[in-house]
This record gives C-alpha cells, sequence and structure tokens, in this order.
C-alpha cells in the first residue's frame, strides 16, 4: 500500500522550500553561461529512441539532489513496486493498478487474487489481435458481405482519448483503406456528423466503454444501432457490425452484442491508461498488429526504464521532479505541453485527462484537505501553429510555467524543407524563452527570458516511440501523486455533475414542475423549457 506521509513534513521539502528563496532569483542565462558542460550533466539519451534535455530548466545541482532527496524520502521507488506487483493502491475504489501488465511480454506469472494477470491480458491481446487481422485482410465481412472500410469508434473519456490520439499520431502507419472515426460526445452532432460520412454497408462500430453505462457512450450506440438497423433493413446486421470493448459482459449482452465480440479488460486498468488494453481495438486496427505489439513494446521498456534508472538518468523522475519544483516551489499554475508534430495534435488533449484527472485532488491519502497545491492545468498546442496564438503569453506574459517541447528529428512525411523549418522554430523557441532579450530600443520589445522548458527529441515517431512516449507521461503523473501524497487513480470529482444531470433531464424533458434549485439553475430551466414547449 502505498504510505501516508505529508510531504510538507520531510527534511527535503524544508530544505526545498528554504532553497527556493535563493533559487527565484537564478536566471537561466547565467545558469548556461556559466557552465558550458551543463548539457553534458543534464540529458538522458536512450540509444535509437529519444533524448531528453532538461539543461534549460531553473535548477542547481543542489535543487536536484534535493528532489531526489523528496522522491526517496516520499518512498517513491516502494510506491512503483506497489504499483508493479498489483497492490491494491486504488484504495478508494479497492483496486489494483496493472495497466503495466497489459504491455509486459513476460511469461511469469503476475498473481491478482489468484489469477495471472499476465496471462489474462496476454490472451485477450491475442483475440483482438486476431480481431484486428481478420478485419484489415477483408476476412472479416460487413453483414452484405462486403470489406469493412469505415470503423467507427464510439466511446468518451479514456475510452476515447487514448485511441483516438494514437490513430491520428500514427497515421503513417496506418491502412489508408480503413478511415477510423471517432464520436465520443452527448451532443448528436458529433454523432450526425459522422453518419454523413460513412457507408452502412461497410462499417464496423466499435461501442467502447469500460462500465457500459455511460451516458455519452450508450446514448450514441442506441443511435447507431437504430440508423445502421434502418439503412439495412434488418435488425440482424448488429451481429457482424458491432462489436465492444468493455469489462461489463452482462450489459454487452444485453445491447446486443455476442460475448465473442466483446473484447474484455478488467477493473484493474483505468480509464485514462486503457490505450494498451483492447480499447488499443481501433489503434490496432489501423496500424496492424505487429505494430501494434510494438508500441505495447516501446511502453514496456519504458516501465524497465524508471524501474531501474538512477534518479539523474530516469526521465519520468525527473519529469515528476522538475514539475513539482515549479507547482510547489516556485508557484506554476500550469504546465504546457507542446509537440512540434502535427501528428500529435490530439497529444495534449490525451495527456490532460491523464494528468488531471489523475491529479487534480484536494483531499490526501488520508482524506484531510491539503496546504500545498497538486497537480497544475495542463495544456497545449502543437507547434508551430501556437506561435501565431498564445506563445506572446509564454513569452512576455507574466506567468513563469514550464513547458515541454517534443519533436522528432526524422519525419513521417517527404518534405524535408518543411522538417528543417519546423525544428528551425522549435530550437528557437526555447531558445528564446531561456536566454530572453534583455536589452533593447522600447520595453515593450524585451523579454525576460528565465522561462523554462525541457526538450523532447525523438528519433521518429513511430508505434514503438509513440508507446514509449506516453508511458514516459504516465509514469510522471504517478510519481507526482505518490509525492503529493493523494490517490491518482480514482476520479469521484466527475460523479456529482453527473448526478445531477440525471435529475435535470426528465425536469427539462418534461411537464412536470421542476424540483428544488438554485435560483439559477431553476431560471434557466425554465428558460429552454418556455423556448422547447412546441
Ligand atoms: O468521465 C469519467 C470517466 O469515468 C472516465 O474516467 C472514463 O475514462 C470515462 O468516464 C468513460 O468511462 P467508460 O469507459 O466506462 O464509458
Amino acid at each position: 500500500m502505498l504510505k501516508k506521509i505529508n510531504p510538507t513534513q520531510t527534511d527535503a521539502w524544508k530544505a526545498l522550500e528554504i532553497h527556493s528563496q535563493n533559487a527565484k532569483h537564478l536566471h537561466l542565462r547565467d545558469l548556461l553561461q556559466a557552465d558550458p558542460q551543463r548539457f553534458d550533466k543534464m540529458h538522458v539519451h536512450l540509444e535509437s529512441l529519444l533524448l531528453f534535455d532538461y539543461t534549460k530548466h531553473r535548477v542547481t545541482e543542489e535543487t536536484l539532489s534535493l528532489l531526489e532527496q523528496l522522491f526517496t524520502e516520499m518512498d517513491v521507488r516502494g510506491a512503483l513496486q506497489s504499483q508493479l506487483r498489483g497492490e491494491r493502491i486504488n484504495e478508494t475504489e479497492n483496486r489494483a493498478v496493472l495497466h503495466t501488465a497489459l504491455r509486459d511480454p513476460r511469461t511469469e506469472p503476475l498473481l491478482l487474487d489468484g489469477e495471472d494477470v499476465r496471462a489474462l491480458a496476454k490472451s485477450e491481446l491475442k483475440k483482438m489481435l486476431r480481431f484486428a487481422e481478420a478485419v484489415r485482410s477483408g476476412r472479416k465481412r460487413s453483414h452484405t458481405g462486403m470489406r469493412f472500410t469505415h470503423i467507427v469508434n464510439i466511446g468518451i473519456g479514456g475510452s476515447d482519448l487514448g485511441p483516438r490520439m494514437a490513430v491520428e499520431a500514427l497515421k503513417p502507419f496506418s491502412d489508408r483503406a480503413l478511415t477510423v472515426h471517432f464520436v465520443a460526445n452527448v451532443d448528436g452532432s458529433d454523432l450526425h456528423e459522422c453518419l454523413q460520412k460513412i457507408d452502412p454497408e461497410t462499417t464496423l462500430f466499435i461501442i467502447a466503454s469500460k462500465t457500459f453505462t455511460t451516458q455519452e457512450t450508450m446514448a450514441n450506440a442506441e443511435a447507431a444501432k437504430s440508423w445502421l438497423i434502418q439503412q439495412l433493413g434488418d435488425a440482424q446486421c448488429v451481429e457482424k457490425h458491432f462489436v465492444a470493448l468493455s469489462t461489463n459482459h452482462e450489459k454487452v449482452a444485453t445491447f446486443g452484442i455476442s460475448k465473442k465480440n466483446n473484447f474484455g479488460f478488467w477493473d484493474w486498468v483505468g480509464g485514462r491508461y486503457s490505450v494498451w488494453s483492447s480499447i488499443g481495438l481501433p489503434l490496432c486496427i489501423a496500424i496492424g498488429s505487429k505494430a501494434f505489439e510494438s508500441f505495447l513494446l516501446g511502453a514496456h521498456n519504458i516501465d524497465l526504464h524508471t524501474e531501474n534508472q538512477p534518479f539523474r538518468q530516469n526521465i519520468p523522475m525527473l519529469m515528476a521532479a522538475l514539475g513539482i519544483w515549479y507547482r510547489n516551489f516556485l508557484g506554476a499554475t500550469s504546465h504546457v505541453v507542446l509537440p512540434y508534430d502535427q501528428y500529435l495534435h490530439r497529444f495534449a488533449a490525451f495527456l490532460q485527462q491523464a494528468d488531471m484527472e489523475s491529479n487534480g485532488k484536494f483531499v490526501d491519502r488520508s482524506g484531510n484537505a491539503v496546504d500545498y497545491p497538486t497537480g497544475p492545468i495542463l495544456w497545449g498546442e502543437p507547434g508551430t501553429n501556437g506561435q501565431h496564438a498564445f506563445y506572446q503569453w509564454l513569452h512576455q506574459g507574466t506567468e513563469c510555467l514550464p513547458a515541454d517541447f517534443i519533436a522528432s528529428v526524422h519525419p513521417q512525411h517527404p518534405l524535408h524543407a518543411h522538417h528543417a523549418k519546423l525544428l528551425s522554430n522549435f530550437l528557437a523557441q526555447t531558445k528564446a524563452l531561456a536566454l530572453g532579450r534583455p536589452a533593447a530600443d522600447t520595453a515593450f520589445k524585451v523579454f525576460e527570458g528565465n522561462r523554462p522548458t525541457s526538450t523532447l527529441l525523438l528519433d521518429s515517431l513511430t508505434p514503438y516511440a509513440l508507446g514509449a512516449l506516453i508511458a514516459l507521461y504516465e509514469h510522471k503523473i504517478f510519481y507526482q501523486g505518490v509525492v503529493w501524497n493523494i490517490f491518482s487513480f480514482d476520479q469521484w470529482g466527475v460523479e456529482l455533475g453527473k448526478e445531477m444531470a440525471n435529475v435535470i433531464l426528465p425536469e427539462l424533458e418534461g411537464e412536470e414542475s421542476l424540483g428544488k434549485h438554485d435560483s439559477s439553475t431553476s431560471a434557466l430551466l425554465e428558460y429552454i423549457r418556455a423556448r422547447t414547449k412546441d
């Protein structure tokens, strides 16, 4: 089980507080100038995969050793072992957290309640890979005997963001004869627009929902089913055109999807960590089983990396520690992720759920309100687009926040001149943010600099590299949650709004008098009802 330690009571935290008073005055310009060897000491290179450079951070050797001490006092390595061993570290839901087992090629049993989770994961993976290949090869046919050309994933949150981001990221590796669509929103325009683009005879619907009770997903799934039956004029078509990805076999059966067409997973896979499970099916169909296995392996190798490397060579630990430094000691309220890669245009959206649903918590592991900030706002957009939108704020705004710059040395397209331009911007931005321009003819042109950045430079954005990239962030999020003494794997904060929506829905649709609400909600409800009467 995870220890319940208030991080502010550790020696390292207290020392970091004192240290931060001086460190506030450090400038990256001086740090970079004072030590020409700074890069040599502050980067991690994973051969033929990626380079992580943390030279441009407002830290000294003392900062880093205090952060390392904090990690030791908070026992982050012990916590990782608890996770990997399958202890029920998601205490408020009484669940283990074993998404790492889904990408673990090792065959030694890993037991949870007497069951070997590695073996379970492998057998479900095999079923999914076989199915994906059958769709890709055309062996799996539609109700009218046609090849599938459209795949529609209906799911939301973790049952959408991971596969959607990964399908976009790995487009160059995908079978272009298949188009993968994603429908998430309960706003009917999402499904409506998708239905305009697909051919009912050649469309496979994937209903992705861990619980198979999520309002948005079930509404879209039911509507898609009715639409298909109406289009094909035969209720039997559901058997060939619908599959489910879910832990809730009963509900899947009630919906009308047979057991063989349900690709299962387990309660020890959190929604936002589920892209490695059968939730990855749309990706697997898009890129094929070999590439999907490579995606899993890339993540597994990061699991081994973070388990075994010392702090100063451990990328997720460094990412987590630097984030804590800015959040808790230098007052940063947000963290920006800037992929200079159009294929990663959904990466920040994916990370938003992974990070903010995990660490957006104000209650510690003992049930007390924390008296220190926990997870920051995470946001981002691809470069160079962001440069023409919000970078003004990054360079000359009044807040200083850490940024992750991500790019690949080799592009996945043949336009090499474009890539040189992209990378020149990529390098120029982190340099400009760090050094600024202290003197100018007017104050309006002054750049203070001292804006910290990490650089994550992939060799190229392959399935293996994407798996590794996601896993780096997953472990970062985990370590931060451990240090903040919060539970990172529950999400009670999404419940209240859902409950209230269930009360409001019949009131919105019905004629009866309204229940008790605050004056604003009642007035808005009445307003909508009055305007939708006829
Ligand atoms: O919005 C909360 C949430 O529970 C997420 O954590 C989850 O990823 C999403 O809803 C979807 O849940 P499900 O896969 O059960 O439909």
